[in-house]
């Protein structure tokens, strides 16, 4: 089946600006349906929870929608979604609660990698240093990109409580062996939290295919709102205790999520989700599941098609070094152009209406490791609405600031 990018991109009001937005890994423009979705939401007569009126019935179906959505697009049970108000916040919360309630102590290790975003270290470093347990890192090869699962089993003992490990590296896109990491970390006896925020805008995600424990990732990065949403395995939140008000309920996962959900924003979040769904064309036959891995074949064959013609165009240029080289990466470049600040490639090409921004984007260690230090290099991401005119025009404004160095 042909994937139709103009009727992909027709749902989308922000395109119509012409600018090439290639900075979908730091959150992707909004279709038109999850916009009315907020909409209706927020405008319809809705109240808090409950069974008594039609506007209680309203949100508490919103909310069980939200959940069977995101269940379906994460592999997991609808009764282990967890709603928050981002990805950094949730595994904040998360990482607090599993060290107080599994009584980590000074002679337990927590392994972190340096191929992840931040949110997936810091919060698991500060709940370490909280109790005085151990940190231990999993270190990327710089040379070429790639976490293999060797250094993570190099780091691993029977004292590692939780291993953090990334889905896919929103810096330079390496998506690692996550069966083979994970199953590492099992044979120890770790629990494993992987941060799906990059992979799950570009591939599909099943935490109970993965054997995970925990996952989180964030809708906003493929065409939702901005929320941040965990999951886990059922044993594992039952057993723990959040902090949480007293008449706030404690059923699970309900004791995960503290005040009142953002009703809008879950509906926003299905409205993404049945959005994703429909991008293969596939009709409302088959399951939703079905849909979505469906949906990421034809993307994926469409964002990889363009990160190759981009890595090829991008390598024929003088001066660009490409610092994306995994073997298996999600379609998320990131270059330098020697002699030129990331800056200010970023600033020549918004110039031409071409969005690619540059930075560390939070994967503060990497790009350290990779010599970039904080400013690290220009992102270059592709989206289900990128297309190769875009793509040239990136290429066409990085030639013209190369040759003028
Ligand atoms: C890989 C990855 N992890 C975590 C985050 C943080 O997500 P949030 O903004 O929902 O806290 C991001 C955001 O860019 C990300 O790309």
């Amino acid at each position: 089946m042909r994937y139709d990018v103009a009727a992909v991109r027709a749902q989308f009001p922000a395109l119509t600006t012409g600018t090439a937005h290639f900075d979908g890994p730091g959150g992707s423009q909004t279709p038109t349906v999850v916009a009315e979705a907020v909409a209706r939401t927020l405008t319809s007569s809705i109240a808090n929870r409950g069974s008594v009126t039609a506007a209680e019935r309203l949100a508490e179906q919103t909310v069980a929608e939200a959940r069977s959505a995101m269940a379906d697009l994460l592999g997991t049970d609808p009764s282990t979604v967890i709603f928050g108000r981002s990805m950094t916040a949730n595994t904040m919360d998360l990482a607090r609660t599993l060290a107080r309630c599994h009584l980590w102590g000074p002679d337990d290790e927590v392994v972190v990698t340096s191929l992840d975003h931040d949110g997936n270290v810091r919060p698991w470093l500060l709940a370490a240093e909280s109790v005085g347990a151990t940190v231990r890192w999993a270190e990327v090869d710089p040379a070429t990109g790639e976490l293999p699962v060797a250094a993570l089993q190099e780091v691993l003992s029977e004292r590692t409580r939780l291993v953090a490990l990334p889905g896919a590296s929103n810096l330079i896109g390496t998506r690692p062996d996550l069966p083979g990491m994970v199953a590492a970390a099992h044979d120890v006896g770790a629990l494993v939290h992987v941060d799906a925020v990059h992979l799950a805008a570009h591939a599909p995600v099943s935490r109970e295919e993965l054997g995970a424990d925990l996952l989180s990732c964030s809708p906003y990065k493929f065409f939702g709102p901005h929320l941040g949403v965990t999951c886990g395995t059922p044993d594992l939140l039952e057993g723990l205790r959040p902090d949480k008000l007293l008449p706030s309920s404690d059923a699970v996962p309900e004791r995960f999520e503290l005040g009142t959900l953002p009703y809008e924003l879950l509906a926003g979040t299905t409205a993404a989700v049945d959005f994703l769904a429909s991008l293969a064309g596939t009709g409302q036959t088959s399951s939703r599941r079905t849909r979505l891995e469906a949906a990421f074949a034809a993307v994926e064959a469409h964002e990889d098609a363009l990160r190759v013609r981009a890595e090829d165009g991008l390598s024929a240029i003088d001066g660009v070094t490409l610092w994306s080289r995994a073997l298996h990466r999600t379609p998320t470049l990131l270059f330098t152009l020697e002699g030129v600040e990331p800056s200010a490639v970023h600033r020549h090409l918004a110039a031409r209406g071409v969005n690619a921004p540059a930075s560390h984007f939070y994967a503060w260690e990497l790009s350290h490791r990779l010599g970039l230090g904080a400013a690290g290099g220009v992102r270059v991401g592709m989206a289900p609405y990128s297309t190769t005119e875009e793509v040239d025009r990136l290429l066409e404004g990085v030639a013209e600031l190369a040759a003028r160095r």
